[in-house]
């Protein structure tokens, strides 16, 4: 049985709006809205939406820069929300997060040397001889030259930026990274090999990743879970097979559809299913959100398998799954 590293409890994030003459809070922004998922030790976790639904900030809010406004995060059977909590475990230490723009993450005016170092700094007391072993091991294990260790971040391409951002997660040897689109600004084979050595990474020091993507083709030979977000809250969780082989929730088919594909054969007839899905997209949407288009509450279909529809749509959803099977 898969032992859990992380759970998240009924987050909730939310920005007030602010107008008027004086600039009272008239809304909130529902930035994140009812999130739980549960990650395991040494797992990789995919977190899918489009752009807006709230990954980044979810991200955020787990690895405590993003305040949250209600919920849980439990770490070793902790709620680690309270900065307090967050000391005693060492929770900023074993939890690193990959941010989603290397170029702004990244101070463009530090050497790439004192970028790697400074979370070591933060929690190790080493010589600088010591320092300097660790940063040179640390660019070793990303691909990089040794000479990287003088450079700027101005001097790099997107992809060896991202590298050094993996760099910097890994140095303190966490339990769990968050990767915010680690490889969505490069190139298509930049990405393999970027996502290729994390994977390397994670298997030699048995780290889990929290992996968010708004491409659900990117995470799929990674992800052993996946929850898709939309409008800050989830459609659907499952694992691999529930997500990929028997989608449900009409925005996770939509995605789906999204992949790009290599195939040239049956372009025609995926485009034909994609035009097919965003019509049932268009037309149903009073079927899979409420009147006032929010995500409806999830629901359990089967084992690790929940969709957020309302009750009476899961049954007639089931009768159509038997009657395919
Ligand atoms: N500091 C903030 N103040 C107000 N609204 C915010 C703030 N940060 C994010 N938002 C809003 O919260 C929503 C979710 O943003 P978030 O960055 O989490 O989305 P995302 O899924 O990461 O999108 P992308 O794929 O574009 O990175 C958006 O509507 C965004 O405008
Ligand atoms: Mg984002």
């Amino acid at each position: 049985m898969a032992k859990e590293i992380i759970q998240v409890k009924n987050l909730k994030v939310h920005y007030p709006i602010r107008s008027g003459f004086w600039n009272r809070v008239t809304d909130y922004v529902r930035a994140v809205d009812d999130v739980s998922i549960t990650i395991n030790e040494g797992e990789t976790y995919g977190l899918i939406g489009e752009s807006g639904s709230g990954k980044s900030t979810t991200g955020k809010a787990i690895v405590g820069v993003e305040p949250i406004t209600s919920g849980q995060i439990i770490y070793q059977g902790v709620n680690i929300t309270t900065a307090k909590n967050r000391r005693k475990l060492n929770y900023n230490k074993d939890v690193q997060m990959i941010f989603q723009d290397s170029m702004s993450s990244l101070n463009p005016r530090k050497r790439i040397e004192d970028i790697i170092a400074e979370p070591i700094r933060n929690f190790e007391n080493l010589t600088t001889d010591q320092e300097r072993e660790r940063v040179q091991e640390l660019l070793d294990i990303v691909g990089m030259p040794s000479d990287s260790l003088y450079k700027y971040p101005h001097e790099f391409s997107g992809g060896q930026r991202q590298r050094i951002g993996v760099a910097r997660a890994v140095a303190t040897n966490p339990r769990l990274i968050v990767a915010d689109e680690p490889t969505s600004a490069l190139d298509l084979s930049v990405q393999a090999q970027v996502l290729n050595f994390m994977k390397h990474i994670q298997q030699q020091y048995d780290i889990a990743y929290l992996f968010i993507s708004h491409d659900l083709g990117v995470v799929k030979h990674m992800s052993e879970n996946l929850a898709i977000m939309h409008r800050g809250r989830l459609v659907e969780i499952g694992s691999r097979d529930d997500i990929y082989n028997h989608p449900m929730h009409i925005y996770t088919k939509r995605l789906l559809s999204a992949i790009p594909l290599v195939d040239v054969e049956h372009r025609e007839e995926n485009k034909k299913h994609r035009q097919e899905v965003e019509q049932e997209f268009q037309n149903d949407q009073s079927k899979w959100y409420d009147d006032k288009g929010r995500v409806y509450p999830l629901q359990q279909v089967s084992g690790k398998h929940w969709v957020a529809l309302p009750k009476d749509e899961l049954k007639q959803e089931e009768i159509k799954e038997k009657g395919r099977d």
